[in-house]
């Protein structure tokens, strides 16, 4: 059977205009600029105005992403977004985005991975591309975090963001499975995903589903919002993207010298750093664009793409590393030549 490549045809992204500083941060609670800059590497975060959701987020960064890629709305084959903060538990997000656009000829599904939910999205678009079942999909990462996040609790209020990205994933009519060199080899090489439930407890929101409905007495005790064990978690991030990195290197046969650009989980700056130095990749070859995003769950993987390929830093045939952590605990690679 022929396998067909899939490549990222076009990215976009979307920042709400409205900025969350430190500086407004520390009118909320016990925190400073100072202390915030160097255990996270964040500055601001864009936070959603109350009349936007999540899919009105998702469908400006897809706007950009379909004018990127050069294609009509109606060549899109399948929508696939990713997100923890739906706008409704039904219809699904991607059906919203899907109305939004105007088009009415393909299926939409909403993916819940949490942070690593785009990487697990592309992996699952690829599928679909790589067995010629479609040709085009629309692959989205986008949240509206802010409505769950306890802005009187300074260990997780201090990190998180609004935002989307997005790209188009595309059959790459040039080459079919055969590996080489040429720039027409652009496109995914493989993904690698994981997942630990055991932990899931180092970060929940513990109300708003089917376990703990959401009551007036839960909403008062902020049950709605995050909570997060963030020393435990930060050991796991490095942990699991690091090896989700190496795995996908060894599959390739690729070492971390081939490697142009990583591009991780915008969690948090040492975080960052420090998968970098698990894989001695240098820091010029990573992109971090958390100073102005915070932590947008899903949605930074496919921000921080969309910015470095805007400001020309990743070109065509550059090789890309994704990597993603997240709740649950969840955690996936996609290496692919952009
Ligand atoms: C949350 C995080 C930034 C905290 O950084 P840390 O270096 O682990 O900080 P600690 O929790 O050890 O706290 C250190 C001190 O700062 C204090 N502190 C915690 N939050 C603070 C804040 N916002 N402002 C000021 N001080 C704060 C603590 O109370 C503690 O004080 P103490 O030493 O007097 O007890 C870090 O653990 C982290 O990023 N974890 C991963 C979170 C994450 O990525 N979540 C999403 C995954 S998808």
């Amino acid at each position: 059977m022929t396998l067909f490549k899939a490549y990222i045809k076009g990215t976009g992204s979307f920042f709400p205009a409205k900025k969350l500083t430190n500086k407004d941060l520390e009118k909320l609670v016990d925190t400073n600029d100072q202390w915030i800059k160097e255990r996270t590497g964040i500055s601001s975060r864009s936070i959603a105005a109350d009349n936007e959701t999540t899919s009105d987020l998702a469908y400006q960064a897809s706007l950009q992403a379909i004018k990127s890629a050069n294609i009509k709305k109606t060549d899109i084959d399948f929508i696939i977004l990713a997100t923890a903060t739906p706008d409704y538990p039904m219809p699904n997000t991607a059906c919203l985005v899907q109305h939004k656009l105007g088009i009415q000829n393909c299926p939409a599904l909403d993916m819940s991975a949490a942070c690593s939910g785009f990487v697990y999205a592309l992996s699952v678009a690829n599928q679909f591309i790589q067995t010629g079942t479609y040709k085009n999909i629309l692959v989205i990462g986008a949240e509206v975090l802010h409505n769950f996040v306890n802005y009187t609790d300074r260990n997780t209020c201090i990190l998180f963001g609004d935002g989307a990205g997005a790209t188009i994933l595309s059959r790459n009519e040039q080459c079919d499975d055969s590996v080489n060199n040429s720039i027409n080899d652009r496109g995914i090489a493989s993904h690698h995903l994981g997942a630990d439930g055991s932990q899931s407890d180092l970060l929940e929101v513990p109300a708003g589903g089917s376990a703990q409905v959401i009551t007036p007495e839960i909403l008062k005790n902020h049950g709605h919002c995050v909570v997060m064990k963030g020393k435990e978690l930060f050991k796991e991030a490095v942990l699991s993207m690091s090896q989700r990195c190496t795995e996908a290197l060894e599959k390739n046969n690729l070492t971390n010298k081939d490697i142009d650009w990583v591009i991780p989980h915008q969690a948090n700056t040492r975080i960052i750093n420090a998968v970098a130095k698990q894989l001695d990749v240098p820091l010029e070859k990573v992109i971090n664009e958390i100073k102005n995003m915070g932590n947008t769950s899903a949605a930074t993987v496919p921000m921080a793409l969309d910015i470095a390929v805007k400001d020309g830093r990743i070109k065509k045939g550059h090789w890309v590393l994704l990597v993603a952590f997240g709740s649950g605990l969840t955690s996936g690679s996609v290496l692919l030549k952009y």
